[in-house]
């Protein structure tokens, strides 16, 4: 569901040092998949750090409504008990993925290949959303969809009774179409491929691995081939989630432009198809450190340390490594308003298509907290002002889009006016303990009614 209610406006105003231990909740990515692949094993998946988010209690409520077991033990520690691969039942009513893109998407690919049907929708904001990027796809394994023009929800997928399984090119570098098809693999027979051309997060082969599945990935340019054998019988896993680097993304870069601050952000996953924003801080010249660096359920994880960084200069930031960071763009180009001179997002396009347009989003709300923006189809381009520092004073549009929330309450944090959003609400479809977390570290919020 979205998060419902009246609007929740919320201000940030110029915060001291922030300083202290920031302890950010469970991946949502890793989240959404433990959900999913714990309801088609058979037996009982047991789950730690689970993000207790808006996004993935309704892929909790989703698994549910296909039949599985889902239960909430305590802070974090869920179980599901699994119907097996292929053992779907058809949902009783509409399956509604809230604001979740990567909910809807993920669930629609795992259910595609079982003979039942099902119907989803989602909040304004997810039905505004592409879906024919999945539904294409899918209608090769046999899978049929019929939802409102321009494949938007509500839309009614009808699973294939004898799927065949796909061999997939994704025209766009997307975790969410890649898995959407290896989860509507699993009940095809013979072995279903998808091939990226620029690697997207692989937390879904590495699970799916992890589960019993046979995955092979082969390494092929900047991108991968990942071949998936059907039909396996997936065993109930103990999973711990790591804590959520893009969740991490909003105490570093905060810590980075607010004066005096140091704030360490502990045991923060940085699979590589995760951590490009981190990079590209550093190539910045952020004072951000990795501390205590180690593997953790085979993922390498550090305690990350962001210090205060005044001297830093904008870069242009490499398109390959905008998979690696794609949910990042709007909070970097935050800190890129605080950086010296230009900072250059190329190869953005997919931001145009997330749970708002982002590009346009961060362009028009920095732009009226007096930052120079230029942007075009795929690209942005923030002027940074440097020592001059941002103005800021003004109420920005969240439209209905958590990351964009956020990062404009961060930029508040560090203008010489406060910031102001029209609804914070969306913030708990990701990150409920926000403000909390932030608080505790030195920011100041205030009801902005
Ligand atoms: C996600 C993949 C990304 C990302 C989203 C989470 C996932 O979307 O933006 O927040 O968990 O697979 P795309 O893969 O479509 O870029």
């Amino acid at each position: 569901m979205s998060h419902g209610g009246p609007a929740r406006p919320l201000a940030a105003r110029k915060s001291g040092p922030l300083t202290g231990v920031a302890d950010v909740p469970g991946d949502k990515s890793v989240s959404h998949r433990a959900l999913i692949l714990g309801a088609l094993a058979v037996g009982e998946t047991k789950i730690t750090g689970l993000l207790e988010g808006q996004d993935v209690i309704d892929t909790g409520r989703a698994m549910t409504a296909f039949g599985a077991e889902v239960v909430r033990h305590g802070e974090g520690a869920w179980s599901v008990h699994g119907v097996g691969t292929g053992g779907f039942a058809e949902p009783a009513d509409v399956i509604d993925c809230g604001n979740s893109g990567t909910g809807v998407r993920l669930v629609m690919g795992a259910m595609a290949t079982t003979p039942i049907t099902a119907t989803f929708t989602g909040d304004a904001s997810l039905r505004a959303r592409p879906m024919a990027r999945i539904t294409e796809p899918l209608s090769m394994f046999g899978a049929r969809a019929v939802g409102r023009s321009g494949g938007r929800l509500p839309m009614t997928i009808v699973g294939a009774a004898d799927p065949i399984p796909a061999d997939y090119a994704t025209p766009v570098p997307s975790a969410q179409i890649k898995s959407a098809i290896l989860l509507a693999g699993l009940n095809a027979p013979g072995q279903t491929v998808v091939t990226e051309a620029e690697t997207s997060r692989d937390h879904t082969e590495r699970m799916l691995a992890g589960f019993g599945a046979s995955v092979e990935v082969e390494e092929i340019g900047a991108g991968r081939r990942v071949i998936l054998t059907g039909q396996p019988d997936l065993r109930p896993q103990t999973i711990a989630v790591p804590r959520d680097p893009s969740s991490a993304a909003f105490p570093v870069c905060a810590a980075l432009i607010v004066p005096g601050s140091d704030v360490t952000v502990p045991g923060i996953g940085l699979n590589p198809t995760r951590a490009g924003l981190f990079e590209t801080l550093r190539d910045m010249g952020a004072d951000l450190t990795y501390e205590n660096a180690r593997e953790e359920g085979g993922e390498p994880v550090a305690d990350l340390r962001a210090r205060f960084s005044p001297d830093m200069k904008g870069i242009d930031v490499p398109p390959a490594r905008a998979a690696s960071m794609i949910d990042e763009y709007p909070i970097l180009s935050v800190v890129a308003a605080f950086a010296e001179g230009r900072t250059e997002m190329r190869g953005v396009k997919e931001l145009r298509v997330k749970e708002c347009d982002r590009i346009d989003a961060m362009a028009t709300g920095l732009r009226d907290a007096g930052v120079t923006v230029e942007e075009g189809e795929d690209w942005f381009a923030v002027e940074g002002r440097g020592p001059e520092g941002v103005p800021g004073g003004t109420k920005v549009t969240a439209r209905l889009d958590h990351r964009i929330a956020m990062s404009f309450l961060i930029l508040g944090m560090a203008a010489e006016e406060a910031m102001m959003v029209d609804d914070a609400g969306p913030i708990s479809t990701s990150f409920p303990i926000f403000e909390e977390l932030m608080s505790r570290l030195g920011a100041s919020f205030e009801d902005a009614a």
